[in-house]
């Protein structure tokens, strides 16, 4: 059975169809992306998927039963964590610490009160804390752990965010553009990450706009264009797909 269903998922905002009648599913343990040009629909859909907005028609599906309009906190119990397209992390807390609030964000009904409501005696729990260095080791980030996230540089603040989210140890985890705003080398460090995640266990959902990690990664694309679903299947069947190349890849891949 497919951990994550997705059925004839529709939003509009005013009116612009931001999501029009998307279906498609995840199965347990693979890298599946979802690509198209900025404004297609890609953050919504992530957005429609994590509680953040309820859907104004459709069905979602973890593990067959429907969430559809669930709070993202009741998501993260049920498995689900997500990075944001534009960073969410807390400036003046150390790395350490905003790793440690990922663990909190089953308890708080967002981001910013499971921020604001860290407390100290948090800060030194000694499990917690293990658990959070071990993942920053996992990311590649265990020398920055006593610094204070405004000293760190960008392309580090994006691991960061991923090890937040792996703190709420997910079943499927939902990276928005995780590679944006990085050099090469950064992505294809990036790019290593998502495998080593992917190979540990937890399923990924993949927003990008770097198509040869795209390619390289993933088990399965879906390609949104204008909110609508243009096309879904092997990064081979989509890069051959006419109609994808006629809307967007061009002559990228
Ligand atoms: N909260 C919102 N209110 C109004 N319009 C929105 C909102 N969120 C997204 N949109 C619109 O929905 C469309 C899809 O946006 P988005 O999902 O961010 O695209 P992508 O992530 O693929 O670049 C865009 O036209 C965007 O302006
Ligand atoms: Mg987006």
């Amino acid at each position: 059975m497919a951990l994550l269903d997705v059925e004839n998922l529709s939003i509009a905002f005013g009116g612009v169809k931001a999501v029009q009648n998307v279906s498609f599913s995840v199965d347990p343990g693979i890298v599946y992306s979802v690509i198209g040009p900025n404004g297609a629909g890609k953050t919504t859909l992530f957005n429609l998927i994590t509680g953040v907005y309820t859907p104004s028609e459709g069905e979602i599906r973890l593990d067959g039963h429907s969430i559809a309009g669930t709070a993202p906190h009741a998501l993260a119990l049920r498995g689900m964590a997500r990075t944001f397209q534009n960073l969410q992390i807390c400036m003046n807390m150390t790395a350490l610490e905003n790793v440690m609030v990922g663990a909190h964000l089953k308890l708080d009904r967002n981001l910013v009160k499971a921020m604001l409501r860290f407390p100290a005696m948090a800060r030194r729990d000694a499990r917690l804390r293990d658990e959070a260095r071990e993942l920053m080791r996992f990311v590649g980030l265990e020398a920055y752990w006593s610094l204070s996230a405004n000293s760190m540089p960008y392309g580090a603040l994006k691991r960061l965010e991923i090890a937040r989210a792996l703190a709420a140890k997910p079943r499927i985890l939902f990276l928005d553009e995780p590679a944006a705003g990085l050099n090469s080398k950064e992505t294809a460090e990036i790019d290593e990450l998502v495998q080593k995640v992917a190979e540990s266990g937890v399923t990924v959902v993949l927003v990008e706009h770097d198509m040869k990690m795209v390619m390289n990664i993933s088990d399965r694309i879906l390609v949104l264009d204008y909110g609508k679903k243009l096309a879904e299947g092997t990064a081979q069947e989509v890069r051959e797909n006419p109609d994808v190349i006629a809307a967007y890849l061009g002559s990228a891949v």
